[in-house]
């Protein structure tokens, strides 16, 4: 029986996915770069400099920044994603999620949040549902990004679920992998790609029976 539950923030529990695509297509944009949606799966899951670093280098100019520059070009791109999410609240829960969480709650089940944004405590605070996690991996802790397993290793620990015993949703394949790597067990979320590796994949979370789930 599963005992803890992991979730990626970005995709799972709200689509913030396409905040972060506007806000990088429009910051690409004025570098004279311009990316589409299929490059923006190749972002999701990656952490906010090493994202900026796919796009310098997709359009070729990865040897033109300082680091400075660098953080100055990221800083803008997060002041306008922060910018978007002004209205963000309960109503922008994707489907399925608050049920979810209720029903692990009622079960006795912890939760936590496994996300590379460094925005993931305000964005849950503005969904209403915070109350629910029991831990918020801080991402600034990590020694390697998805799709290492880290971040899922310390999520789990740190509701005490040994990652055996834990089940991990994600919607990037990124995630997936570093679900499978940290030795749990994967849901994959979306429903427009196929997310290889997840032992399960679902286009909603309102498709989820809880006590399926922790019964595998
Ligand atoms: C992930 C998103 O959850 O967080 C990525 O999938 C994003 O797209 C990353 O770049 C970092 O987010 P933030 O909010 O710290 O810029
Ligand atoms: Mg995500």
């Amino acid at each position: 029986m599963k005992k803890g539950f992991v979730f990626d923030l970005d995709g799972v529990i709200t689509d913030t996915a396409k905040f972060h695509y506007i806000a990088w297509k429009n910051l690409a944009k004025k570098l004279g770069i311009t990316i589409n949606e299929t490059f923006n799966e190749t972002l999701k899951g990656i952490s906010r400099m090493d994202s900026l670093d796919k796009i310098l280098a997709y359009g070729q100019r990865e040897n033109e920044f300082t680091t400075a520059e660098k953080e100055a070009l990221a800083q803008k791109k997060n002041d306008e994603y922060v910018k978007l999410l002004a209205d963000l609240s309960e109503t922008d829960l994707l489907p399925g999620v608050h049920d979810f969480l209720v029903q692990a709650k009622e079960r006795n089940i912890p939760c936590s949040i496994a996300s590379a944004s460094k925005n993931a405590p305000m964005i849950l605070e503005k969904l209403g549902v915070l109350d629910f996690f029991g831990h918020i991996v801080d991402p600034e802790t990590l020694k390697k990004g998805k799709p290492d397993p880290e971040i899922f290793v310390k999520a789990a620990e740190s509701i005490n679920v040994a990652p055996k015993d834990a089940i991990g949703f994600e919607d990037a394949q990124a995630g997936i992998e570093g679900i499978k790597a940290a030795g749990m067990y994967a849901v994959g979320i979306s429903a427009t790609e196929t997310l290889k590796g997840a032992d399960f994949q679902v286009t909603s979370m309102t498709e989820l029976d809880i006590e399926q789930l922790i019964n595998q």
